[in-house]
């Protein structure tokens, strides 16, 4: 079949590869290809065992894969052949150097920008959509006129905003797309290709255009301010736990002011995830770099409260059990960042089971993703750590269980099943507030919330 447009995606990570099924999938008349460098992730996104999770995902690449959706590790040949290039490779923190710890580490990124330039006998447009930091287009720019031949290279920024859980309805239905593009005639025309590509499923009031540096400088602002939110939940947590005030109770009738809106406002034991940490650091980073250290101390406060309210919530667990842990085993439900994904980076859940292991707790993991992720997380901690799938046969034996993960999972399970099979007096440290709290009050159990009144029988 002769396809009218061919794509290429560089990084089949967890941006790259299900934004590209999408595209595969509404415009089934475009060839995509999805290239990586790590042969084995490419073996896995051709095989039955996708290696990102997401509802609906695998529905959708049964469809395209082999129709209009390939997965290659030939990254140089397909970039010769495809005009329009993806670039989705990961831009962790940096760990070394200057800006260790906050800046985005570039490596893997102007590596990609090397290649396109050392194998493009054609014109290409090249698209941004791993989350960077500001004037990293330019960057770009500058390494792909670096070359001696006369191909013309136009660079545009579409940063992606979907959630992990839920990536699938956020790309068939993004609150927006953003396209940042130069003003030029050449910038327009990429531009405009771009938006053909989306208005294929997206109506064009969602489809947002401006300038590169706004489109890259939005997607950081964007995550740090849905990460500030949940900090500013979790800071008042604090405040509702000294002044018997219920958080839950605070968040609905604060986020029930049309102005600041119902979402993110709910308190728990901090954000995890790939970004918000890791973009949150770019930004205070980029305003150092840029003279403005009351900005950057702004910002940075949101990462300082997140991880607060982690010390917060195990110094809670030590108090409330008699000031020791040592030899106690704690269950903790779920451990990926969020529900709905196995992914595990920067999962509150980490910490908190550094902290449990530092008191001598004997740590016992649930969840029915992660496992896998958790083991490789903790491979290093010395420490009593089991991994068991089974909620009932985790929870069975342990002096308390401390709620980690917001799974649907942990809000059905039978918890006077649980209540039967563990060490008395029984506790649960609900970090997520979803269990019936007042209901497993009265099977027997001592319950901490977060951000409301205990219910004890002490
Ligand atoms: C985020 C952004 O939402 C997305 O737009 C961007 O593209 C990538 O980063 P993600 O990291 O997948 O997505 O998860 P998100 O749903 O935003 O949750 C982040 C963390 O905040 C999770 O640990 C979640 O449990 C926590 N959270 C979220 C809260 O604690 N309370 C809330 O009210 C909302």
């Amino acid at each position: 079949m002769k396809f009218r447009k061919k794509i290429l995606c560089i990084g089949a990570g967890y941006v790259g590869a299900p934004s590209n099924v999408m595209i595969a999938y509404k415009c089934p008349d475009y060839k995509v290809t999805v290239v990586d460098i790590n042969a084995q992730r490419i073996a896995a996104w051709n095989s039955d065992h996708l290696p990102v999770y997401e509802p609906g995902l695998e529905e959708l690449v049964l469809q395209t894969r082999g129709r209009n959706l390939f997965f290659s590790t030939d990254i140089e040949k397909q970039i010769a052949e495809n005009d329009i290039i993806f670039v989705c490779v990961n831009t962790p923190t940096k760990t070394f150097g200057a800006g260790a710890g906050m800046a985005a580490d570039l490596q893997y990124w102007e590596k990609t920008a090397r290649q396109i330039l050392e194998n493009s006998k054609s014109p290409k447009i090249v698209i941004e959509k791993s989350t960077l930091p500001i004037k990293t287009a330019l960057a770009m720019e500058r390494i792909l006129s670096s070359g001696k031949g006369d191909i013309t290279f136009d660079v545009l920024s579409n940063p992606e905003f979907m959630a992990e859980g839920t990536a699938i309805n956020d790309l068939e239905n993004p609150d927006r797309v953003l396209i940042g593009s130069h003003e030029t005639e050449s910038g327009v025309a990429a531009r405009a290709q771009l938006v053909e590509i989306y208005s294929r499923w997206v109506s064009p009031e969602k489809i947002i255009t401006s300038n590169i540096w706004s489109a890259e400088l939005s997607k950081l602002v964007a995550n740090a301010f849905l990460a500030q939110r949940v900090s500013s939940i979790n800071s008042i947590s604090a405040l509702c736990e000294k002044a018997d005030a219920d958080i839950s109770e605070v968040a609905r009738a604060v986020g029930t002011d049309t102005r600041i809106g119902a979402k993110f406002l709910k308190a728990g034991i901090g954000f995890g995830g790939s970004c918000f940490k890791k973009d949150i650091l770019n930004l205070v980073y980029l305003c150092h770099s840029y003279g403005l250290p009351e900005v950057a101390a702004y910002w940075e406060s949101v990462v300082k409260i997140n991880e607060y309210q982690q010390e917060r919530f195990i110094a809670n667990v030590l108090r409330s059990m008699f000031n020791t842990l040592a030899g106690k085993k704690i269950c903790l439900l779920g451990f990926s960042f969020k529900a709905d994904t196995a992914d595990t980076r920067e999962s509150p859940a980490i910490n908190i089971t550094r902290m449990l292991l530092a008191e001598h707790a004997e740590v016992i993991i649930t969840d029915p993703k992660a496992l896998g992720n958790a083991a490789i997380d903790l491979a290093n901690d010395k420490g009593k750590i089991s991994f068991i799938e089974d909620p009932y046969q985790a929870a069975a034996g342990c002096h308390a269980l401390a709620m980690m993960t917001d799974w649907d999972l942990y809000r059905k399970l039978d918890y006077r099943k649980i209540y039967k099979s563990m060490v008395k007096p029984a506790f649960i440290f609900d970090g997520r507030n979803i269990i019936d709290q007042q209901k497993c009050f009265e099977i027997g159990f001592n319950v901490f919330p977060i951000g409301k009144p205990a219910l004890t029988h002490f």
